[in-house]
């Protein structure tokens, strides 16, 4: 998948060029910077293609030949794994194992693979601004470089590379609901590189989006009331990425 990833990166302009895209709808698109015109302070020094695998996973000629077969692949795995990750979550939650998949969390798989170059001058720029997610949770898949940390307290911890290990981040959706705390994780810039990644998201798309989403009525007490308004993945997304990375939290906007 790392060199599927390096593969397209590493492609002529002239190739990648036809999938340039800020087209929410494209299944695949190839960009820098999703908040691009409005990002804040300084760009992230990183290309990232973003791919949609489920629940309508793309025609194999919609993905560049470059990573194709394995993104297909891939994504199987990840959909499995993620499925059964889902099952523990709500177990951890004393609920029905199948609470959270019945919820439809499951259901939208979407891969973004990540591309920072080496970069001359790490001190001015970052890799990724600080953010969390905003789905239910990522799976992540990082190459040897390293550079990702995650913030503890107030203090940022490396999470250092571990061959064939995965990293799990819980996500803004999952926070908005339950108990559990959503991620707040950034990328450093390197001068070594390039660095891959590969973060695949679960988050529903298409009619999976405008379903509401908030606090569990099963969690909730008089000790435990509800956090956050409720709000449809589609909002909350559009909300987010008008945002743009700028280091604050856009659950912040949701809270009670
Ligand atoms: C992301 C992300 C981290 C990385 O895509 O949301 O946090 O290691 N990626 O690239
Ligand atoms: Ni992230």
């Amino acid at each position: 998948m790392k060199n599927g990833v390096k593969r397209f990166h590493e492609l002529d302009t002239e190739a990648k060029r036809e999938f340039y895209s800020r087209d929410g709808l494209k299944s695949f698109v190839y960009n820098s910077n999703f908040d691009l015109y409005g990002s804040q302070p300084a760009l992230n020094w990183r290309d990232s293609f973003r791919c949609y695998l489920y629940p309508d996973t793309p025609k194999p000629e919609e993905i560049p030949v470059a990573c194709r077969d394995i993104l297909l692949e891939y994504g199987k795995h990840i959909m499995k794994l993620g499925t059964l990750l889902f099952e523990l979550l709500s177990e951890a939650l004393c609920l029905n194992p199948n609470y959270l998949k019945d919820m439809g969390c499951a259901e939208g798989l979407t891969a973004f693979c990540h591309y920072y170059p080496a970069c001359p001058q790490p001190e001015l720029t970052i890799g990724t601004s600080t953010h969390s997610d905003s789905d239910f949770f990522t799976v992540l898949l990082q190459d040897h470089i390293g550079g990702l940390q995650v913030r503890y307290h107030d203090n940022w911890i490396d999470i250092n590379p571990v061959p064939s290990a995965l990293v799990v981040n819980i996500g803004d959706l999952l926070q908005a609901s339950f108990l559990f705390k959503s991620a707040e994780h950034r990328v450093l810039a390197n001068d070594v590189g390039p660095r891959i990644s590969i973060a695949c998201f679960f988050r529903s798309v298409g009619k999976g989006s405008l379903k509401l989403y908030g606090p569990i009525r099963e969690l909730l007490s008089e000790d435990n009331p509800p956090k956050y308004r409720e709000t449809t993945v589609a909002g909350y997304q559009a909300y987010y990425v008008a945002k743009g990375l700028d280091g604050t939290s856009a659950l912040t906007h949701y809270r009670i």
